[in-house]
């Protein structure tokens, strides 16, 4: 299995200075492990992973696998297996020979083929499909079919770019689980990227979070969703999203959202505007709580509502996630945040951790 380190690297395409897409991105993944890349459409998350396999030049820096310097390497060299976001199968080929094909390049014996791809059909629920060709398949169908041909093989590393996006919830759910066994079971290193928040958190040994300006944290999965560094990661981890609303210090230190006065102090970031992130899961009702409003939306979704309270102050309603019976739309209705749960980030967007009291005094 494989290391696979980035240092500066950048990619920019010939022409305007937008098609300067990616910017001194900094990250490693070690042997073994299980990394996920999220951020929004179009920030990069692609163009990463194709430069990782060879298939996209790099514009600067430098990729390293298990230390050695790939820059120059052509992507078969790489031991790498990609499952691409768009597939790419064989049209003319079978379901069959496209998850065979890698096998039959490296002259592995037909018996051999023959058992490897019938146990990866088995695991995809694809053995009755085996004899089809890619333009009879559904888009969930072809999707596993990619998958199956990048794992039949033993590469260093898998690189999977959003390879569950087009099935259903169930398939979706059971290949989920499915990924994470073959991860356990090979110890292979994995890259992996996706919009899905479930995927993301329950796969992942670590998280790269890339955004407009690069990669905005990197950390295990709850790391990111107790302490996101910054607004764009408070936003971006967690479903449903974090509040984000706007707050002050004043010049002592205590916090305020709109006008509500909140448990929170930090004497050294006293005097500033600040943004307020509070998880909707983290807002639990309270006759006596301080946030007091108007429920003016109630999304029912089971297991769970979503209770969106208007507050005097707030720009947005808040988003209220609770399991038991929601109030009725248009009713006055009062909630209480969870002891350590608010997030206050600065004008710049970094976080701001709250000053510790040492038993008399506030220590910043
Ligand atoms: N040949 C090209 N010339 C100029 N810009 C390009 C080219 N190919 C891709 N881009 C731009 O590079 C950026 C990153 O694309 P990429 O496909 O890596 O995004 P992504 O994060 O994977 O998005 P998505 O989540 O939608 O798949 C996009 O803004 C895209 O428009
Ligand atoms: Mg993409």
């Amino acid at each position: 299995m494989a290391s696979i380190t980035l240092t500066g690297v950048g990619k920019t395409y010939p022409g305007k200075s937008s098609n300067h897409i990616l910017k001194d991105i900094d990250f490693s993944i070690g042997d073994g492990e299980f990394v996920v890349l999220v951020g929004p459409s179009g920030c990069g998350k692609s163009t990463v992973l194709r430069m990782i396999a060879g298939l996209e030049e790099i514009s600067a820096g430098e990729i390293r696998i298990d230390g050695e310097r790939v820059n120059e390497t052509a992507p078969a060299k790489r031991g790498l297996s990609m499952v691409f976001q768009n597939y790419a199968l064989y049209a003319h080929m079978s379901v069959f020979e496209n998850i065979a094909f890698g096998l039959r390049l490296a002259r592995v014996p037909k018996a051999e083929i023959r058992t490897a791809v019938q146990a990866v059909a088995k695991m995809l629920q694809l053995e009755h499909l085996l004899e089809r060709r890619p333009p009879q398949l559904s888009g969930g169908q072809r999707q596993r079919v990619a998958i199956g041909r990048a794992i039949v093989r033993k590469p260093r590393a898998f690189l999977f770019d959003e390879p569950l996006s087009n099935l259903d919830a169930a398939l979706r759910a059971d290949m989920r689980v499915e990924i994470a066994r073959l991860h356990k079971q090979l110890g292979a290193t994995m890259v992996y990227v996706t919009h899905d928040q479930v995927e993301a958190m329950t796969l992942a040994d670590r998280i790269v979070v890339l955004g407009p300006s690069g990669v905005q944290q990197i950390g295990a999965p709850m790391a990111l969703y107790e302490k996101p560094a910054n607004v764009f990661v408070a936003g971006f981890i967690g479903m449903p999203k974090m509040n984000l609303a706007e707050g002050s210090v004043d010049a002592r230190g205590a916090l305020a959202l709109g006008q509500v006065a909140l448990d929170w102090h930090n004497a050294a970031a006293g005097g500033q505007a600040v943004t307020v992130g509070i998880r909707p899961e983290h807002l639990v009702p309270d006759p006596n709580g301080a946030i007091r409003g108007t429920v003016v939306l109630v999304e029912r979704l089971g297991a769970e509502s979503h209770v969106h309270l208007e507050v005097a102050g707030l720009a947005r309603p808040l988003v209220v996630s609770i399991k038991a019976e929601p109030p009725a739309s248009g009713a006055a209705w009062a909630v209480s945040p969870l002891a350590g749960a608010l997030h206050v980030f600065g004008a710049d967007g970094a976080r701001i951790e709250p000053a510790q009291f040492n038993g008399l005094s506030e220590v910043a």
